[in-house]
């Protein structure tokens, strides 16, 4: 598929996924969402058993993705509702085999909010705002947003931000717990890619395992999040990478994984 909304760059095992209309402050059309699953597509192609992290960000300094196209949402039917175009994508997301990585850099309003909430890391610039602007439109975040917000900080919070409508900074978001850290805008970039060469240190088997079973935990009830965690643990225990990883720390040297 030929991209004009997604840029997708690779630097070896990270990959940078950009949404690319700063014009319209990286607003997620149809377009958009098809060329990101695309992409999305692409980076689990070419990762191979080596494993990859994706760092996902908005063109330009303004927006990371300030949502929904509003004016193709304008048009969009009850159908289009349920054919869930941009909770899919998200749902993407959250699933991916790799790490994912919000780097917010601006406004992460309604489905640019949800999909840094899909992401398994965020961190933002000093200058990131982020807000549930829907019920404003007559709609309600339908991407995740009710879900996975107040999952992430409970519902107190979840509640008075997308009934309200009212924006958060930076700081804030780093004090309820929905970013892991912020950063001056200049080093945002060069903090997502620390996260990323940090979990690329480590087994990749184990970092897909890891994610799976993590995410369980927000999505099944806890003896099911046992049963995958287990699944998950035993096939780690069936790998090179453990048999490398236990080997190398008791030979006092740095491991070699394999991603198998
Ligand atoms: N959908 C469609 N177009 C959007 C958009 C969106 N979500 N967000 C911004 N745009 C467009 C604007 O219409 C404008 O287009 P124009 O130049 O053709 O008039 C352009 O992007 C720039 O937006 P502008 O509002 O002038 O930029 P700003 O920097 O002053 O404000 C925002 C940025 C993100 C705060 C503001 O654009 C905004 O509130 N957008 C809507 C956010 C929203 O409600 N999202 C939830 C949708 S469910």
């Amino acid at each position: 598929m030929e991209r004009e909304n997604i840029i997708l760059q690779r630097q070896d095992r990270i990959w940078t996924l950009i949404f690319n209309r700063p014009e319209k402050r990286n607003a997620l059309d149809a377009q958009t969402v098809a060329e990101a699953h695309d992409a999305l597509a692409e980076v689990e192609r070419e990762a191979g058993e080596a494993g990859a992290v994706v760092i996902v960000r908005g063109a330009g300094d303004q927006a990371f993705v300030s949502g929904a196209d509003i004016s193709q949402l304008h048009k969009r039917t009850p159908y289009d509702a349920l054919a869930s175009i941009n909770q899919g994508l998200l749902t993407a997301v959250d699933n991916f085999t790799w790490p994912v990585i919000a780097a917010v850099n601006g406004y992460a309003l309604g489905g640019g909010f949800e999909l840094a909430l899909a992401c398994d890391i965020r961190v933002a610039s000093e200058t990131a705002v982020f807000g549930f602007p829907e019920t404003g439109l007559g709609i309600i975040p339908g991407a995740g947003g009710t879900q996975r917000l107040a999952r992430l900080v409970g519902l107190a919070l979840a509640k008075e931000l997308i009934l309200t409508g009212d924006r958060i900074d930076a700081r804030r978001a780093l004090a309820a717990g929905v970013v892991s850290a912020v950063t001056p805008p200049d080093q945002l970039g060069a903090a997502a890619t620390g996260y990323a060469q940090r979990i690329l240190s480590r087994g990749p088997l184990a970092v897909r395992m890891a994610k799976l079973a993590t995410n369980a935990a927000a999505q099944t009830p806890l003896q099911a999040g046992l049963l995958v965690e287990r699944m998950a643990q035993a096939i780690c225990f069936a790998s090179e990478d453990k048999a490398e990883g236990t080997r190398a720390f008791l030979e006092k040297r740095k491991a070699q994984f394999k991603g198998r």
